[in-house]
């Protein structure tokens, strides 16, 4: 089969097309024809092998898994004896911590982050929703416990995860203010945004506004500059760990008032992870969701993807079609 295969950690340029071995489903694994995966922020980093400490799950000098990427759709096309939860046949979709889905098949236990496709849904727009859409359901659900009173803020709403969490904020029947650059503020509106900001030529924060939910979700704000703009229990989330908002996040834990929280959605136990994939698919089967693709590459055009993404002003989700 055709794989995307990297040896070393560097540059888009390690990345190669390469044929390889077709793996072969475990007792607990079925065998997915791949045809839609994507490319994250997490991929860039794995690629990189950067931050360093994540290179004692990769491999310490190069990577043990040549293989990238971790959210997949396509059909199952062969299962292991012990799998009674999934046929042949079957169009899933979902994540694997255990990664390999730049490839045209890919193995993955039945008891990983997967699950049958919602019928309405093409490959493409089912691929990136384990990354994406499940962060988003862990972030507002799961740490801020968001309520149909709630007033919530978007910030990077044109991203990835912004995207997903404009349409699911309003699915819980906030109020929404998405925060995005000036060529997204009309797919940002078309999302059911209820006011839209323009980063480049206003600072939120300056408008006398109060939130009970800042959901960054770029990690290009922080706490100590949204504070004010906090209700007197409103919640700062963030998407991206830093040392100063680990610090903040101890610190709020422990004092009442404004909080500031994150969360490694990648670290949660899969059932944890199959619940929100399961209440996305049910958003995505209604319509109420709606999967926003700003750019599709192809397996051999994967140095290009990473290059786009690495660029940090991704539209959406970036979908790797494998035909
Ligand atoms: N903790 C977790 O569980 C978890 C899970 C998933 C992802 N993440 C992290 O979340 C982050 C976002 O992921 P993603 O896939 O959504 O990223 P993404 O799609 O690559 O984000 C790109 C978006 O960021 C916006 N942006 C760039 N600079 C900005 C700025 N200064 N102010 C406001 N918006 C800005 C861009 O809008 P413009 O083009 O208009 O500038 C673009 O739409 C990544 O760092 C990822 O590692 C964390």
């Amino acid at each position: 089969m055709k794989a995307s295969v990297y040896l070393n950690y560097g540059e888009p340029e390690v990345l190669n097309i390469a044929e390889v071995t077709r793996p072969i489903p475990k007792h607990n694994e079925v065998l997915i024809r791949v045809y839609a995966s994507t490319v994250t922020a997490a991929d860039i980093m794995m690629r990189k092998g950067k931050p360093a400490i994540g290179r004692l799950y990769l491999g310490l000098l190069k990577p043990k898994r040549t293989i990238l990427g971790f959210e997949f759709a396509g059909e199952i096309v062969e299962i292991g004896n012990g799998v009674t939860t999934f046929a042949v046949g079957d169009r899933v979709f979902g994540g694997t911590t255990a990664l390999g889905c730049y490839a045209e098949y890919v193995c993955v236990s039945a008891e990983d982050v997967i699950a049958t496709m919602p019928d309405n849904t093409t490959f493409e727009e089912a691929s990136p929703v384990s990354g994406s859409a499940i962060t988003v359901m862990n972030f507002l659900q799961g740490k801020a416990n968001i309520k149909k009173t709630d007033n919530v803020l978007v910030y990077g709403a044109s991203g990835g995860v912004g995207s997903y969490a404009v349409q699911i904020a309003k699915w819980f029947g906030a109020e929404v203010t998405a925060v995005c650059g000036t060529s997204n503020q009309a797919m940002v509106r078309s999302l059911g945004a209820d006011f839209v900001i323009d980063y480049t030529k206003e600072d939120f924060t300056q408008s006398g506004k109060r939130y009970d939910i800042i959901f960054d979700t770029v990690g290009k704000t922080s706490f100590s500059h949204c504070k004010r703009s906090l209700t007197s229990t409103g919640i700062y989330l963030s998407t991206v760990l830093s040392f100063p908002l680990l610090l903040q996040m101890m610190w709020t834990a422990l004092f009442g008032g404004k909080k500031a929280i994150t969360s490694s959605t990648g670290m949660l136990p899969a059932k944890e992870r199959l619940r929100y994939l399961l209440q996305i698919k049910e958003l995505l089967q209604t319509g109420k969701i709606v999967t926003v693709i700003g750019t599709r590459y192809t397996l051999s055009q994967m140095p290009e993807a990473h290059r786009y993404v690495e660029k940090g002003h991704k539209k959406g989700n970036l979908v790797i079609t494998i035909a």
